[in-house]
């Protein structure tokens, strides 16, 4: 594993824990992580649970004993290390947004091509899928309980850089994180509904905008939390390079019309990841905060007991659950993480390829570049780039 921060915690919780919740033909070994730091990387391979620690990603990748490298670094490391990985034969686990640009996700898809044709598989962290309501939405929606889709209406809100002081972390900053709240959340909320709906989006109209352009630089920094200053109260500031929210309009493959919110300025909202799909037969929705629930509305019963059902999603029958707790008894955020390393294991067994793939993640990535390309030209209707000519160049 490459990145031990934040998602590396979540990673390395999964793959500490899938083999003994789930029955499967190959077992997860954590042989070494890597980070830029000797001291920090070692002490977090001793709390997460790694055998070995080093600093050089480069020195994992051409090791013999290790056969799947997973990349929780920010999006400016991910095309390098994925495709030096890919290239020495080695399974990849991509955190999401796939890449800072269209041109670095294009060349990671073809990687994963090339290792796919080799049997070496690939997989990008879009983590949500695995959320069993998540998955009970897609199979309802599949099995044509909502019928045929109308709208999606699916937001993504945050509120922990509200505070103008705020440090510019590297999510801030463009040339680390490629975009703003678009990719980091933004990027979840295209895949999962693209997911959910089986349909995916062929144009928008978007707007973007940066509420504070200017912001003290970092202490050291991880995940969601920093503070500002050298650590002797001196404070300097830097540009934010990035987008604080990105709203959009979209036009899906299959007909449906949505609507698509992301915001790291969403006041008092946390995690607020909520998916509601319209369709002729009935409505689904789907609220991260909580996640062990599904709300289903069924427009073929009689009108005298049509109203939104909550279904408890903790039932053995419900995806995934059966290697959980009894019914009622509710799972977090994560065990996406143990879900999602669990089916990437099942497929490198069966040598099936994982879903979704570096290709699929490249499609989303071309989601956020209609976006930023439309934000960027006064909101004009624009067409998402297609992607198989170029992958297969
Ligand atoms: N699936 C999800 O829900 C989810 C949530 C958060 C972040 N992410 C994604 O995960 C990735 C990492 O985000 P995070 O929140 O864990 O960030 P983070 O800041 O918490 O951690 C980043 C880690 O990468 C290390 N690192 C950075 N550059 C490196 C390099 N060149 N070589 C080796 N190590 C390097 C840092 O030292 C740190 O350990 C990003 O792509 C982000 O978009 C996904």
């Amino acid at each position: 594993m490459v990145g031990y921060a934040f998602m590396g915690s979540a990673h390395s919780q999964a793959w500490r824990t899938v083999n003994r919740v789930f029955d499967l033909p190959l077992h997860a070994r954590m042989t070494a992580v890597c980070g830029r730091d000797e001291a920090n990387v070692a002490a977090a391979a001793a709390r997460l649970g790694w055998e070995q620690h080093t600093t050089d990603w480069r020195a994992l990748v051409s090791r013999d004993d290790i056969d799947l490298i997973d990349i929780c670094t920010p999006g400016d490391s991910h095309a390098e290390i994925a495709i030096a990985a890919l290239a020495a034969g080695k399974h990849v686990l991509c955190e999401k947004p796939l890449a800072n640009t269209i041109d670095e996700a294009r060349q990671m898809a073809a990687a994963a091509e090339r290792g796919a044709a080799a049997g070496v598989r690939s997989m990008c962290g879009f983590n949500y899928r695995r959320v069993p309501a998540v998955a009970l939405m897609r199979r309802m929606v599949a099995d044509g309980r909502i019928g045929d889709i109308r709208h999606v209406r699916a937001v993504y809100l945050q509120d922990w850089i509200t505070d103008p002081q705020f440090p510019l972390v590297w999510r801030l900053q463009k040339d680390k994180a490629g975009s703003g709240a678009l990719g980091d959340i933004g990027a979840h909320i295209i895949d999962l509904t693209q997911f959910v709906t089986g349909q995916r989006i062929t144009g928008v109209t978007a707007l973007t905008e940066t509420f504070v352009k200017e912001r003290p630089l970092p202490q050291a920094s991880s995940g969601l939390s920093a503070a500002a200053g050298d650590g002797n109260g001196t404070v300097t500031t830097g540009q934010v390079t990035v987008d604080d929210a990105a709203l959009f309009l979209a036009r899906l493959d299959g007909g449906a019309i949505a609507t698509y919110e992301a915001t790291r300025f969403a006041t008092g909202r946390k995690n607020g990841l909520r998916v509601e799909i319209n369709g002729s037969l009935g409505s689904i929705a789907f609220d991260f905060e909580r996640m062990n629930e599904l709300e289903f509305y069924d427009a073929t019963e009689p009108s005298t007991e049509q109203g939104f059902t909550t279904i408890l999603v903790t039932e053995p029958d419900h995806p995934y659950l059966s290697a959980w707790w009894p019914p009622g008894h509710g799972i977090g955020y994560e065990h996406s993480f143990t879900h999602q390393a669990r089916d990437l294991i099942e497929a490198i067994a069966t040598g099936a390829d994982p879903a979704p793939s570096f290709t699929d993640a490249l499609q989303v990535q071309l989601v956020l570049d209609a976006v930023l390309r439309s934000a960027g030209h006064g909101s004009g209707w624009t067409d998402v780039e297609p992607i198989f000519a170029e992958v297969a160049a």
